[in-house]
């Protein structure tokens, strides 16, 4: 019984559940419905993730499409380099990247993840938390670790804006043994942007992840409250229809 239990509630709440590890996460103040979030957020990802992460499952002109930005502009922003095929990369094709897995592995001791379900799989307040809680540690090969992925192979490649941070422990009592547990950070080395603007630069960029994990979710929200107008609406002449019918029985 208590597995049934623990099916239905991952099935209700699967981002959350999947992404409980114990580590608190700040919620993305994201808006999937702000087109303009989007788009800056599309060209964060070019600039700053597109050139190690692909985005396999999407095409650059979707994101035209969906954002409303021109086909041109899109090529301009997100366009660097050319396809796996080595031709010119053309504004139908997948968001593939050039780097092999086994360059990844000898470069970052891991395969570099595609991000397109990234969003669905560890739920926008992880993101949120991942890209703003990367701090120094001197013994990690990237000298960076993270609070939400411990250990974690990426570099912190937004850095330069958010700047360096250092955490600063609390010793914890744990029944006659001292545990150290970061309690918050300090900046060490100060970014091009302040923390409220690196705040909203990465806002945009899970907003951008969210949108790219499920391309059509405000469709489908907004079909959903039409589907529930229709039924309203149904429901009146199901109930008249219902009299007519059993008007004689009684
Ligand atoms: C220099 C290459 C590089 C760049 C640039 C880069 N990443 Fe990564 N990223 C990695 C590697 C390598 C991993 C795998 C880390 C591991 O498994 O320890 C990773 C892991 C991740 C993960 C965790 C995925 C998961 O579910 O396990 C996320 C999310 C992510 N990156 C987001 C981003 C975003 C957003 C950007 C742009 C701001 C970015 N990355 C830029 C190399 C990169």
């Amino acid at each position: 019984m208590k597995k049934y239990i623990l099916i239905l509630l991952l099935a209700i709440f699967p981002a959350t559940s999947f992404a409980s590890s114990g580590v608190h996460l700040d919620t993305a103040p994201i808006d999937i419905y702000d087109k303009d979030s989007i788009k800056r957020g599309a060209k964060s990802f070019a600039d700053y993730c597109f050139s190690c992460h692909s985005a396999k499952f999407m095409r650059f002109n979707r994101i035209a499409k969906d954002t409303g930005m021109s086909e041109e502009e899109v090529r301009e922003m997100m366009i660097f380099t050319r396809n796996k095929k080595g031709k010119a990369t053309k504004i139908g094709d997948l968001m593939t990247v050039s780097m092999t897995e086994d360059y990844a592995r000898s470069t970052f001791g891991t395969a570099v993840p595609d991000l397109s379900l990234t969003a669905r799989a560890r739920g926008a307040d992880w993101l949120y938390t991942y890209l703003r809680t990367f701090y120094a540690d001197a013994y990690r090969p990237t000298g960076m670790n993270n609070i939400a992925f411990p250990d974690v192979g990426m570099p912190h490649v937004l850095g330069q804006l958010q700047g360096i941070q250092k955490p600063v422990y609390v010793t914890e009592d744990h029944n006659g043994v001292a545990v150290e547990r970061i309690e918050g950070f300090e900046t060490v080395q100060a970014g091009s942007m302040t923390t409220e603007e690196y705040d909203a630069f990465v806002a945009d960029l899970v907003n951008f992840m969210v949108y790219l994990a499920e391309p059509v979710q405000t469709e489908r929200r907004d079909m959903g409250v039409y589907v529930l107008i229709f039924l309203a609406i149904f429901f009146v002449f199901a109930y008249l229809l219902k009299k007519e019918y059993w008007k004689d029985v009684h």
